[in-house]
């Protein structure tokens, strides 16, 4: 089912949207070469990346222990490394890639495919 989530025109390219799918929360990415969409809470330990930070075009950083998500696939570039000592809890949060959701747009409006 496609819902509609968001104008394209509210979501400048480089930045990031949080919008509600169902009962899940969604970053809604617009980057140089499309929109994507991925689940808003981080899969290390559920900290919300609304304010996580867009590098390089390619990835989100989360705020809290900087785990860093390829938007495009979910998949996990670098599993959290901040602060020295995080890696403790990584012996119990293992990588867990986002989950993420088809996006189309038509014109201006962004559909998630859910
Ligand atoms: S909660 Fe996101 S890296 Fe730990």
């Amino acid at each position: 089912m496609r819902h509609p989530v968001a104008k394209i025109s509210e979501i400048a390219q480089g930045t990031s949207k949080l919008v509600k799918v169902d009962d899940d929360k969604v970053l809604i990415f617009h980057l140089s070469d499309g929109v994507y969409a991925t689940e808003a809470r981080c899969t290390h330990l559920f900290r919300s990346m609304e304010k996580g930070k867009i590098v390089e075009d390619k990835c989100v950083q989360c705020p809290l222990h900087r785990a860093r998500f390829d938007i495009r696939t979910g998949e996990v570039v670098e599993w959290a490394n901040f602060p020295p000592g995080v890696q403790l809890l990584n012996a119990v949060r293992k990588e867990k890639a986002l989950k993420t959701w088809p996006v189309e747009v038509e014109g201006n409006q962004i559909f998630v495919v859910a």
